[in-house]
């Protein structure tokens, strides 16, 4: 997976992602990441981006010219037009499917908005799709394609360890992840529960996944219907 973020704050996004996991990936070349500063396509000599609205109003908008040239030059080393992301609170909001759909990608890239907005001209030319991380309003695009590149690299072969692909199953299946419980067997007074210390791991299997429905059930009724609705589905197609 190659990605590629068009921003105004390239080591932002350097920064935030080269350690931990994803930074390990980049260096076992499973992923590679770059960050292109849009300033550097700027077409004057102060090397300015944006400027005031057409109709008036609060605020700059960042101008076509910069962004598209900034595009060509990154696209242009591509075999295929690739899917271009503009982070933007106007999209449709990231979720783990969305990220599972990305991961199969070999390119993709970012588009990272400031100021209030892009001209929307250039927008029309690139963007294929338009993603919200959230119903909030951030002061731009970077911590979003953050997010969204952490996500999306979970779901490359080789990024997460067999360890820790095992942890994500849990949720994949629309559930929340069951409580974890580490030595010491007491703390504050609260036990473990004794089922964990039982090495049966069979009944240890099944309360996970009990927990997993209580706790899904009471934090996000929301997910826990759409799973009961889907086993329920499962469930008659079974019988047919
Ligand atoms: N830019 C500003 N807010 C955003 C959000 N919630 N999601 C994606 N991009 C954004």
């Amino acid at each position: 997976m190659n990605y590629h973020v068009l921003t105004l704050f390239p080591e932002m996004i350097e920064q935030g992602l080269n350690t931990s996991i994803i930074g390990r990936a980049i260096e076992k070349g499973l992923l590679t990441l770059k960050a292109t500063n849009i300033r550097d396509y700027a077409f004057n000599k102060h090397s300015k981006v944006d400027d005031y609205p057409y109709g008036g109003g609060a605020g700059m908008v960042m101008q076509a010219e910069p962004v598209y040239c900034a595009y060509e030059a990154i696209s242009k080393e591509m075999p295929k037009k690739p899917r271009v992301v503009y982070m933007t609170p106007q999209g449709r909001v990231f979720d783990q499917a969305m990220a599972e759909e990305l991961a199969q990608e070999e390119n993709l890239v970012f588009l990272c908005g400031h100021y209030e907005g892009i001209d929307e001209r250039v927008l029309e030319e690139i963007v294929t799709d338009y993603v919200s991380i959230g119903d909030y309003v951030l002061t731009g695009g970077e911590l979003p394609a953050m997010v969204m590149i952490d996500a999306i690299s979970r779901m490359v072969p080789g990024v997460l360890s067999n360890n820790e692909s095992a942890e994500y199953e849990s949720f994949q299946d629309g559930l929340l992840e069951y409580p974890q419980y580490s030595r010491p067997e007491e703390w504050h007074g609260k036990k473990v529960p004794s089922i964990l210390l039982s090495g049966h791991h069979a009944n240890v299997e099944k309360w996970r996944h009990e927990q997993s429905l209580v706790r899904t059930k009471e934090r996000r009724p929301d997910l826990y219907e759409a799973y009961m609705q889907k086993e329920a589905e499962e469930k008659s197609k079974k019988k047919k």
